[in-house]
């Protein structure tokens, strides 16, 4: 089977692999269409933490079932499914608290023990398997794990509250957490971007008002469209210098600040403004399975998110897809590799 790896500095090579073998309780999925995502761009980089090349790319994926292991029980062969790609060790104390997410001894595909998503064929346990609905495609149900990134960063919010959300950074995943924070029946959600495409997409899917942080005081604005208050919550999905203190100066006294964007080196942060105004700080890693369960919901549901694809590529044109969101050639939110 055809696979793409990352094989040097933002390299791409197609190479041939062997068709994986499958454990009693996996299955074996004919790829339809897989996602790239931000962790892909780390790889291709030469930045990720643990994937280095030669490494097969991805973690997105919607496909076919057509050979299932003989202990799976509850999927068939023509079963249309996405995967939660990732699986715990079973025996650490966040296992044992199904925070698979945060797992000492975490496993992934890309790594020596499972392959990558962007293949021709993928292995997979049946208890990470998602079916899709009839009506859902493939590029839509590829997008079900990069929307349970956002719905696990809003759920790990604590707050009562849901006047106003501050969400900084509008690409794939900012907008996923506009549109959960919209379901989730936040008031006035204000995105901020760089790129006026995006800012033009958050307004399209909801945001009261999508500022640009190089050319608009943030904070003032926030401030006077919440009355002089803040927002009760801030997402930072974005890795500007200054964006934690933006993040808390948006934000309420007793407000929270939630961090999903991976920013992994020290920025500056202004701490007494999150001391005089009591405010609490989070990380959001990945999911755990019941905002996986919930973004499935959402999508097999009919949330309608066709205009985050952006950009479509066959498999044998990887390197274009991954230029493509690197360089971000175009108006660019999610880009779709079709493998079939
Ligand atoms: N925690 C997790 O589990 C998890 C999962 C997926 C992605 N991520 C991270 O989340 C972040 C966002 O991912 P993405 O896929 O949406 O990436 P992306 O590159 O598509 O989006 C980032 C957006 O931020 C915008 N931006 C740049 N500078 C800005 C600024 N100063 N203020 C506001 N916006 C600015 C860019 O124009 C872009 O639209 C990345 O750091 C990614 O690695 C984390
Ligand atoms: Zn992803
Ligand atoms: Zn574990």
């Amino acid at each position: 089977m055809k696979a793409a790896l990352v094989t040097d500095k933002e390299k791409v090579e197609i190479r041939e692999m062997d068709v994986p073998a499958i454990k009693d309780d996996e299955v074996l999925i004919e790829v339809r269409t897989v996602g790239v995502c931000g962790s892909d761009l780390h790889l291709f980089k030469g930045t990720h933490a643990f994937r280095k090349p030669p490494c097969v790319l991805g973690h997105e994926i919607a496909g076919d079932i057509v050979k299932v292991g003989s202990k799976v029980t509850k999927f068939a062969v023509g079963d249309r499914v996405t995967v939660e790609p990732h699986l715990g060790c079973g025996e650490c104390e966040f296992c044992k608290k199904d925070l698979t997410n945060i797992c000492l001894h975490k496993s992934a595909p890309g790594t020596a023990t499972w392959t990558g998503t962007f293949v021709e064929y993928f292995n997979a346990p049946e208890k990470t398997l998602y079916k899709l609905a009839d009506a859902i495609s493939y590029e839509q149900g590829t997008l079900i794990e990069p929307l349970a990134v956002a719905v696990h960063a809003l759920s790990r919010s604590t707050i009562k509250e849901r006047d106003c959300v501050v969400i900084l950074g509008a690409g794939t995943i900012g907008l996923l957490c506009l549109v959960v924070a919209r379901e989730m029946g936040f008031k006035t959600i204000i995105c901020t971007d760089t790129a006026p495409f995006n800012r033009e997409m958050a307004k399209s899917y909801g945001a009261a008002a999508a500022l640009d942080p190089l050319a608009e005081d943030v904070e003032a604005k926030v401030k006077e469209l919440t009355g002089g208050r803040g927002a009760d919550l801030a997402i930072v999905c974005a890795g500007a210098p200054n964006i934690l203190s933006q993040a808390s100066a948006c934000v309420r006294k007793r407000g929270e600040i939630g961090i999903v964007a991976m920013i992994t080196r020290d920025i500056p942060f202004y701490c007494y403004g999150m001391v005089f105004n009591e405010q609490t700080m989070y990380g959001a890693m990945t999911y755990e399975t019941k905002d996986f369960v919930k973004a499935a919901e959402m999508i097999n549901g009919g949330l309608e998110l066709k205009g985050f694809v952006t950009q479509h590529f066959p498999l044998d044109q990887t390197q274009e897809a991954l230029d493509t969101l690197l360089y971000k050639k175009g108006n660019v939110v999610k880009v779709i590799v079709t493998v079939k």
